[in-house]
Protein backbone atom coordinates (compact mmCIF):
# COMPACT_ATOMS: atom_id res chain seq x y z
CA UNK A 1 0.00 0.00 0.00
CA UNK A 2 1.22 3.38 -0.77
CA UNK A 3 2.11 5.86 1.58
CA UNK A 4 -0.30 8.99 2.64
CA UNK A 5 1.75 12.52 2.48
CA UNK A 6 0.46 15.33 4.19
CA UNK A 7 -0.66 17.41 1.50
CA UNK A 8 -3.52 14.80 1.74
CA UNK A 9 -4.22 15.11 5.07
CA UNK A 10 -4.85 19.06 4.68
CA UNK A 11 -6.84 18.57 1.59
CA UNK A 12 -9.23 16.26 3.28
CA UNK A 13 -9.39 17.85 6.28
CA UNK A 14 -10.05 21.25 4.04
CA UNK A 15 -12.70 19.34 2.47
CA UNK A 16 -14.46 18.59 5.28
CA UNK A 17 -14.20 21.75 6.49
CA UNK A 18 -15.65 23.58 3.41
CA UNK A 19 -17.40 20.56 1.65
CA UNK A 20 -16.44 20.72 -2.28
CA UNK A 21 -13.62 20.85 -4.38
CA UNK A 22 -14.09 23.92 -5.35
CA UNK A 23 -14.08 25.59 -1.86
CA UNK A 24 -11.22 23.36 -0.74
CA UNK A 25 -9.12 24.83 -3.87
CA UNK A 26 -10.07 28.18 -2.84
CA UNK A 27 -8.92 27.78 0.58
CA UNK A 28 -5.90 26.02 -0.13
CA UNK A 29 -4.36 28.62 -2.78
CA UNK A 30 -4.56 25.62 -5.38
CA UNK A 31 -6.41 25.11 -8.66
CA UNK A 32 -9.50 22.50 -8.31
CA UNK A 33 -7.63 20.23 -10.99
CA UNK A 34 -4.88 19.97 -8.74
CA UNK A 35 -6.91 19.08 -5.71
CA UNK A 36 -8.83 16.59 -7.49
CA UNK A 37 -5.35 15.01 -9.01
CA UNK A 38 -4.00 14.56 -5.39
CA UNK A 39 -7.63 12.66 -4.65
CA UNK A 40 -7.06 9.93 -7.25
CA UNK A 41 -3.70 9.81 -6.32
CA UNK A 42 -4.35 9.02 -2.76
CA UNK A 43 -7.12 7.16 -3.76
CA UNK A 44 -5.06 5.00 -6.29
CA UNK A 45 -2.21 4.27 -3.56
CA UNK A 46 -4.34 3.29 -1.35
CA UNK A 47 -6.66 1.15 -3.62
CA UNK A 48 -9.89 2.55 -1.90
CA UNK A 49 -12.54 5.28 -2.30
CA UNK A 50 -12.45 8.16 0.34
CA UNK A 51 -15.34 10.28 -0.94
CA UNK A 52 -19.04 9.74 -2.79
CA UNK A 53 -20.13 12.70 -4.54
CA UNK A 54 -23.91 12.87 -3.66
CA UNK A 55 -25.53 16.08 -5.30
CA UNK A 56 -22.33 17.55 -5.57
CA UNK A 57 -21.21 17.18 -2.80
CA UNK A 58 -17.96 15.18 -1.03
CA UNK A 59 -19.65 12.57 1.41
CA UNK A 60 -16.82 10.68 3.10
CA UNK A 61 -16.55 6.54 2.52
CA UNK A 62 -15.70 4.68 5.90
CA UNK A 63 -11.74 5.02 4.80
CA UNK A 64 -12.32 8.56 4.22
CA UNK A 65 -13.72 8.87 7.65
CA UNK A 66 -11.20 7.25 9.14
CA UNK A 67 -8.25 9.48 7.36
CA UNK A 68 -10.47 12.25 8.34
CA UNK A 69 -10.00 11.19 11.82
CA UNK A 70 -6.25 10.81 12.02
CA UNK A 71 -5.90 13.94 10.43
CA UNK A 72 -7.07 16.13 12.33
CA UNK A 73 -4.60 14.72 15.34
CA UNK A 74 -1.81 14.85 13.26
CA UNK A 75 -2.56 18.53 11.89
CA UNK A 76 -2.75 19.82 14.98
CA UNK A 77 0.03 17.93 16.38
CA UNK A 78 1.94 19.53 13.63
CA UNK A 79 0.40 22.58 13.89
CA UNK A 80 1.96 22.22 17.86
CA UNK A 81 5.53 21.52 16.91
CA UNK A 82 5.80 24.39 14.56
CA UNK A 83 4.67 26.52 17.49
CA UNK A 84 7.46 24.63 19.36
CA UNK A 85 10.03 24.89 17.12
CA UNK A 86 9.20 28.84 17.04
CA UNK A 87 9.65 28.99 20.64
CA UNK A 88 13.17 27.14 20.65
CA UNK A 89 14.26 29.64 17.25
CA UNK A 90 13.33 32.36 19.70
CA UNK A 91 15.00 31.11 22.58
CA UNK A 92 18.46 30.40 21.18
CA UNK A 93 18.14 33.09 19.25
CA UNK A 94 20.91 31.55 16.71
CA UNK A 95 22.81 34.88 16.28
CA UNK A 96 23.58 35.75 19.83
CA UNK A 97 27.35 34.79 19.13
CA UNK A 98 28.08 34.17 23.24
CA UNK A 99 25.60 31.66 24.21
CA UNK A 100 23.76 31.11 27.11
CA UNK A 101 25.77 28.71 28.78
CA UNK A 102 26.85 29.26 32.47
CA UNK A 103 30.17 30.09 31.74
CA UNK A 104 28.07 33.23 29.45
CA UNK A 105 26.29 33.84 32.78
CA UNK A 106 28.88 33.66 35.32
CA UNK A 107 30.79 36.00 32.71
CA UNK A 108 28.00 38.23 31.96
CA UNK A 109 28.14 38.85 35.77
CA UNK A 110 31.72 39.62 36.65
CA UNK A 111 31.45 42.17 33.52
CA UNK A 112 28.83 43.80 35.44
CA UNK A 113 30.13 43.85 39.10
CA UNK A 114 33.73 44.57 37.77
CA UNK A 115 33.13 47.42 35.77
CA UNK A 116 29.61 48.95 37.49
CA UNK A 117 31.53 51.77 39.16
CA UNK A 118 32.64 53.07 35.25
CA UNK A 119 29.24 52.30 33.93
CA UNK A 120 27.09 53.49 36.17
CA UNK A 121 27.38 55.83 38.68
CA UNK A 122 25.90 58.24 36.95
CA UNK A 123 22.84 56.13 35.90
CA UNK A 124 20.47 57.57 37.88
CA UNK A 125 16.84 58.57 36.20
CA UNK A 126 14.37 61.11 38.04
CA UNK A 127 11.98 59.40 41.04
CA UNK A 128 9.09 56.86 40.42
CA UNK A 129 10.07 56.73 36.41
CA UNK A 130 8.80 53.70 34.43
CA UNK A 131 11.93 52.00 33.30
CA UNK A 132 12.24 49.69 30.44
CA UNK A 133 15.27 47.89 30.58
CA UNK A 134 15.84 45.86 27.49
CA UNK A 135 17.65 42.66 26.33
CA UNK A 136 17.99 42.28 30.53
CA UNK A 137 19.83 38.89 29.50
CA UNK A 138 20.92 37.43 33.27
CA UNK A 139 19.90 40.71 35.63
CA UNK A 140 23.34 41.28 35.69
CA UNK A 141 22.55 45.26 34.67
CA UNK A 142 19.17 44.61 36.51
CA UNK A 143 20.85 43.87 40.23
CA UNK A 144 23.22 47.34 39.50
CA UNK A 145 20.51 49.49 38.27
CA UNK A 146 17.52 48.65 39.63
CA UNK A 147 18.69 49.48 43.28
CA UNK A 148 20.32 52.47 42.11
CA UNK A 149 16.58 53.55 41.41
CA UNK A 150 14.62 52.44 44.55
CA UNK A 151 11.72 54.83 44.13
CA UNK A 152 11.19 53.59 40.04
CA UNK A 153 9.98 50.53 38.51
CA UNK A 154 11.45 48.51 35.56
CA UNK A 155 10.11 46.10 33.30
CA UNK A 156 13.20 44.06 32.05
CA UNK A 157 12.79 41.87 29.11
CA UNK A 158 14.76 39.67 27.13
CA UNK A 159 14.32 36.75 24.42
CA UNK A 160 15.44 34.21 25.95
CA UNK A 161 13.45 32.32 28.70
CA UNK A 162 16.34 30.55 30.03
CA UNK A 163 18.26 34.07 30.44
CA UNK A 164 14.83 35.44 32.36
CA UNK A 165 14.21 32.72 34.86
CA UNK A 166 18.16 33.23 35.95
CA UNK A 167 17.28 37.31 36.07
CA UNK A 168 14.71 36.53 38.17
CA UNK A 169 16.16 34.16 40.59
CA UNK A 170 18.99 36.63 41.28
CA UNK A 171 17.02 39.87 41.70
CA UNK A 172 14.86 37.94 44.13
CA UNK A 173 18.05 36.84 45.89
CA UNK A 174 19.21 40.01 46.21
CA UNK A 175 16.00 41.17 47.80
CA UNK A 176 15.29 43.83 44.93
CA UNK A 177 11.48 44.44 44.66
CA UNK A 178 11.42 46.91 41.95
CA UNK A 179 11.59 44.68 38.64
CA UNK A 180 9.08 42.62 37.06
CA UNK A 181 10.30 40.15 33.66
CA UNK A 182 8.92 39.97 30.51
CA UNK A 183 9.77 37.87 27.78
CA UNK A 184 9.63 39.82 24.62
CA UNK A 185 11.36 41.21 21.27
CA UNK A 186 13.08 44.56 21.35
CA UNK A 187 12.02 44.61 17.40
CA UNK A 188 8.16 43.87 18.47
CA UNK A 189 7.68 45.52 21.80
CA UNK A 190 4.53 44.71 23.35
CA UNK A 191 3.77 47.94 24.74
CA UNK A 192 1.79 50.97 23.77
CA UNK A 193 3.64 54.12 22.77
CA UNK A 194 4.86 56.61 24.63
CA UNK A 195 4.49 54.14 27.58
CA UNK A 196 7.56 54.42 29.45
CA UNK A 197 9.62 57.73 31.05
CA UNK A 198 13.35 55.90 30.05
CA UNK A 199 14.62 53.52 28.60
CA UNK A 200 18.00 51.13 29.25
CA UNK A 201 19.53 49.14 27.02
CA UNK A 202 23.13 47.70 27.55
CA UNK A 203 25.22 45.16 25.29
CA UNK A 204 22.43 44.18 22.87
CA UNK A 205 23.06 46.41 20.04
CA UNK A 206 26.34 44.95 19.18
CA UNK A 207 24.46 41.65 18.70
CA UNK A 208 21.68 43.27 16.39
CA UNK A 209 21.75 42.84 12.61
CA UNK A 210 19.04 46.46 12.54
CA UNK A 211 20.63 48.04 15.57
CA UNK A 212 18.94 51.12 13.96
CA UNK A 213 15.27 49.46 14.17
CA UNK A 214 15.60 48.44 17.55
CA UNK A 215 16.17 51.81 18.60
CA UNK A 216 13.35 53.15 16.93
CA UNK A 217 11.18 50.48 18.54
CA UNK A 218 12.49 51.86 21.73
CA UNK A 219 11.57 55.55 20.74
CA UNK A 220 7.85 54.16 20.22
CA UNK A 221 7.69 53.27 23.63
CA UNK A 222 9.45 56.73 25.15
CA UNK A 223 6.86 59.14 26.53
CA UNK A 224 7.66 62.55 24.80
CA UNK A 225 10.54 63.88 26.58
CA UNK A 226 11.82 60.64 27.69
CA UNK A 227 15.16 59.81 28.02
CA UNK A 228 16.79 56.85 26.91
CA UNK A 229 20.68 55.36 27.64
CA UNK A 230 22.65 52.83 25.77
CA UNK A 231 25.86 51.35 26.74
CA UNK A 232 27.90 49.37 24.04
CA UNK A 233 32.06 48.49 24.19
CA UNK A 234 33.85 49.08 20.68
CA UNK A 235 36.60 46.57 20.66
CA UNK A 236 38.53 48.39 18.49
CA UNK A 237 39.53 50.51 21.17
CA UNK A 238 41.12 47.58 22.99
CA UNK A 239 45.05 47.76 23.41
CA UNK A 240 47.23 46.15 25.97
CA UNK A 241 51.04 45.42 26.68
CA UNK A 242 52.82 43.37 26.25
CA UNK A 243 51.33 43.41 23.00
CA UNK A 244 50.82 40.78 20.87
CA UNK A 245 49.58 39.96 17.05
CA UNK A 246 47.97 36.65 18.14
CA UNK A 247 45.89 38.16 20.85
CA UNK A 248 44.86 41.03 18.48
CA UNK A 249 44.35 38.46 15.40
CA UNK A 250 42.08 36.81 18.13
CA UNK A 251 40.16 40.42 19.28
CA UNK A 252 39.59 40.44 15.25
CA UNK A 253 38.50 37.16 14.69
CA UNK A 254 35.52 38.22 17.25
CA UNK A 255 35.02 41.02 15.28
CA UNK A 256 34.36 38.81 12.09
CA UNK A 257 32.26 35.62 13.87
CA UNK A 258 30.05 38.63 14.71
CA UNK A 259 29.95 40.14 11.61
CA UNK A 260 28.79 37.35 10.29
CA UNK A 261 25.99 36.86 12.27
CA UNK A 262 24.84 40.50 11.36
CA UNK A 263 26.20 42.04 14.58
CA UNK A 264 29.22 44.14 15.07
CA UNK A 265 31.27 44.31 17.85
CA UNK A 266 32.51 47.96 17.25
CA UNK A 267 29.20 49.28 17.65
CA UNK A 268 29.98 51.56 20.71
CA UNK A 269 31.91 54.46 18.37
CA UNK A 270 28.57 54.22 16.56
CA UNK A 271 25.65 55.14 19.06
CA UNK A 272 25.74 58.90 18.12
CA UNK A 273 24.84 58.68 14.63
CA UNK A 274 22.57 55.85 15.20
CA UNK A 275 20.88 57.76 17.93
CA UNK A 276 20.59 60.81 15.37
CA UNK A 277 19.19 59.21 12.79
CA UNK A 278 17.00 57.63 14.66
CA UNK A 279 15.24 61.09 15.63
CA UNK A 280 16.29 61.23 19.00
CA UNK A 281 17.94 65.05 20.55
CA UNK A 282 20.15 65.98 22.86
CA UNK A 283 22.75 63.18 22.52
CA UNK A 284 25.48 63.19 24.28
CA UNK A 285 28.03 59.85 24.58
CA UNK A 286 30.68 59.75 27.13
CA UNK A 287 33.85 57.21 26.26
CA UNK A 288 34.40 54.75 29.66
CA UNK A 289 37.84 53.75 29.36
CA UNK A 290 39.11 50.67 31.31
CA UNK A 291 42.12 50.67 32.11
CA UNK A 292 44.22 47.70 33.95
CA UNK A 293 48.00 47.55 35.54
CA UNK A 294 49.24 45.73 38.55
CA UNK A 295 47.74 48.39 40.73
CA UNK A 296 43.98 47.35 39.78
CA UNK A 297 43.92 43.74 40.94
CA UNK A 298 40.34 43.56 41.29
CA UNK A 299 40.03 44.74 37.39
CA UNK A 300 42.90 42.31 36.66
CA UNK A 301 40.55 39.45 37.79
CA UNK A 302 36.99 40.86 36.92
CA UNK A 303 37.63 42.29 33.97
CA UNK A 304 41.05 41.23 31.76
CA UNK A 305 40.49 37.30 33.03
CA UNK A 306 36.88 36.65 33.68
CA UNK A 307 35.62 39.79 31.19
CA UNK A 308 37.39 39.78 27.94
CA UNK A 309 39.70 36.98 27.71
CA UNK A 310 36.59 34.52 28.96
CA UNK A 311 34.78 36.60 26.38
CA UNK A 312 37.27 35.52 23.69
CA UNK A 313 37.57 32.11 25.15
CA UNK A 314 34.47 31.55 24.71
CA UNK A 315 34.52 31.97 20.92
CA UNK A 316 37.29 29.37 20.30
CA UNK A 317 35.45 26.39 18.97
CA UNK A 318 33.59 28.95 16.17
CA UNK A 319 36.73 30.69 14.88
CA UNK A 320 38.55 27.45 14.37
CA UNK A 321 35.53 25.58 12.69
CA UNK A 322 35.45 28.94 10.91
CA UNK A 323 38.84 28.84 9.91
CA UNK A 324 39.34 32.97 11.24
CA UNK A 325 42.52 31.24 13.18
CA UNK A 326 44.30 28.22 13.76
CA UNK A 327 44.84 26.54 16.48
CA UNK A 328 48.40 27.80 17.34
CA UNK A 329 47.84 31.62 16.51
CA UNK A 330 44.28 30.70 19.19
CA UNK A 331 46.62 29.21 22.22
CA UNK A 332 49.33 31.73 21.71
CA UNK A 333 46.70 34.54 21.55
CA UNK A 334 44.77 33.13 24.37
CA UNK A 335 48.49 32.67 26.38
CA UNK A 336 48.92 36.31 25.75
CA UNK A 337 46.38 38.04 26.85
CA UNK A 338 46.61 36.40 30.04
CA UNK A 339 50.05 37.48 30.33
CA UNK A 340 48.46 41.39 29.93
CA UNK A 341 46.79 40.28 33.64
CA UNK A 342 50.69 39.29 35.26
CA UNK A 343 53.40 42.00 36.36
CA UNK A 344 53.83 44.74 34.41
CA UNK A 345 50.83 44.14 32.11
CA UNK A 346 48.17 46.72 30.99
CA UNK A 347 44.95 46.49 29.16
CA UNK A 348 43.17 48.98 27.73
CA UNK A 349 39.05 49.24 26.44
CA UNK A 350 36.56 51.49 26.14
CA UNK A 351 32.89 51.79 26.50
CA UNK A 352 30.26 54.34 25.00
CA UNK A 353 27.48 55.33 27.11
CA UNK A 354 24.98 57.31 25.40
CA UNK A 355 22.13 59.46 26.84
CA UNK A 356 19.22 61.12 24.29
CA UNK A 357 16.04 62.65 24.56
CA UNK A 358 12.73 61.57 22.49
CA UNK A 359 11.49 65.20 21.31
C1 LIG B 1 25.27 40.29 25.91
S1 LIG B 1 23.68 39.97 26.53
C2 LIG B 1 23.55 41.39 27.55
C3 LIG B 1 22.65 41.18 28.71
C4 LIG B 1 22.62 42.31 29.71
N1 LIG B 1 22.11 43.54 29.15
C5 LIG B 1 23.99 42.53 30.30
O1 LIG B 1 24.61 43.57 30.00
O2 LIG B 1 24.47 41.68 31.05
C6 LIG B 1 22.56 40.33 25.19
C7 LIG B 1 21.11 39.96 25.52
O3 LIG B 1 20.27 40.48 24.48
C8 LIG B 1 19.20 39.57 24.28
N2 LIG B 1 18.59 39.81 22.96
C9 LIG B 1 19.15 39.65 21.74
N3 LIG B 1 18.26 39.97 20.78
C10 LIG B 1 17.11 40.34 21.41
C11 LIG B 1 15.83 40.78 20.97
N4 LIG B 1 15.56 40.90 19.68
N5 LIG B 1 14.89 41.07 21.89
C12 LIG B 1 15.16 40.94 23.21
N6 LIG B 1 16.35 40.53 23.70
C13 LIG B 1 17.31 40.23 22.81
C14 LIG B 1 19.88 38.22 24.38
O4 LIG B 1 18.93 37.21 24.65
C15 LIG B 1 20.87 38.44 25.53
O5 LIG B 1 20.28 38.10 26.76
Amino acid sequence: MGSIEIKHLKLIDTIDQVGTLKRAAKKLYLTQSALSHQLRELETRLEIRIFHRVNNQLVFTPAGKAIREASEEVLERMHALEGTIQEIKKDDIRDYIHGYSDEETARLNDQAKSISQILHWDSKWDKESLILEAGCGVGAQTRIIAPLNPESSFVSIDLSSKSLKKAKESIEENNIENVTFKKADIFQLPFKDAHFDHVFLCFVLEHLSRPMDAVKELKRVLKPEGTITLIEGDHGSTYFHPDSENAKKLVEAQVTLQRKKGGNANIGRELYPILYDSGFCDITVSPRQVYVDDSKPELVEGFIKNTFTAMIKGISEEALAQKVVDKNELDAGIQDLYRTAEGGGTFCYTFFKAKAKKA
